[in-house]
């Protein structure tokens, strides 16, 4: 499986024009590029070698829901993957482990790929509580995904009819562990802690019965540090935040993930 670099541009560039030149200045494989919905369609016209990403996505195809987008606006678009319950959502917003439930639920309903951001804070760390937050928003964020099989395949759940898990019926499924202490503070986790929470999650995962998902790592990934993730097989990939708001940066992250994969 190819490591997967996605790049997070939060609420960045400031113009279209900015957007349309970092999207060319970052193009290449191996990439999947998440801009402000504003700049999706500009993006995606731009690119030729990258996948396009949304940063978010509102549960509801459509209706009464102010200041929203759905899946399936996305997907007309072109995008592929979208990132769910990232950090500054749950911090800024509000955002809550069933709310991304339900958002994990109509990416793959749409036939999308989530990637599901989990990760404690530095008061948590520090008390010893990373691996109980780290399994409540799994175990939560993913809660519904039972929901989302269709009829044919929802025979074989363990639990049909309960909103359990499938088993091994999900494959697209990337999971990010951000620990948000080492988002945007260029002070990374260690990859020895990475593999450590890989294998937790995998745990999880097999627990849920969710078979293949694709474990990535994101908080202050550069160029200088990105190859002490993404030289371990284990680490599927990396989200990047700053980093990727500079077309020469990503790329060199990406070449380097290429060397591993
Ligand atoms: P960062 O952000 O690379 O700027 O730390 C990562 C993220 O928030 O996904």
């Amino acid at each position: 499986m190819p490591k997967i670099i996605i790049a997070n541009w939060k609420l960045n560039p400031a113009t279209l024009a900015e957007a349309e030149e970092l999207a060319k200045a970052s193009d290449v494989e191996g990439l999947v590029i998440c801009p402000p919905y504003p700049f999706l369609k500009a993006a995606a016209g731009v690119v030729k070698k990258s996948q396009l990403g949304a940063q978010d996505l509102f549960w509801e195809d459509k209706g009464a829901y102010t200041g929203e987008v759905s899946g399936s606006q996305l997907k007309d678009l072109g995008v592929k993957f979208v990132i769910i319950g990232h950090s500054e959502r749950r911090q800024n917003l509000g955002e809550t482990d069933e709310m991304v439930a339900k958002k994990i639920a109509a990416t793959l309903q749409d036939g999308l790929i989530p990637i599901l951001c989990v990760g404690e804070t530095r008061a948590q760390r520090d008390a010893g509580e990373t691996k109980e937050v780290v399994a409540r928003e799994l175990k939560t964020g993913l809660s519904l995904i039972g929901n989302c099989l269709p009829a044919s395949e929802a025979g074989k759940l363990k639990t049909p009819n309960q909103n359990k898990f499938g088993t091994g019926q999900v494959k697209n499924l990337v999971v990010a562990y951000e620990p948000i202490w080492a988002i945007g503070t260029g002070t990374p986790d260690t990859p020895e802690n990475m593999l450590e929470m890989i294998q937790y999650i995998e745990g999880i995962m097999n627990e849920l019965g969710i078979m293949g998902t694709v474990v990535i790592y994101g908080g202050s990934v550069t160029s200088k540090n990105a190859e002490s993730f993404l030289r371990h097989n284990e680490i599927g990939g990396a989200l990047v935040g700053g980093a990727s708001l500079n077309g020469e940066e990503i790329k060199a992250i990406v070449k380097i993930a290429e060397k591993y994969n």
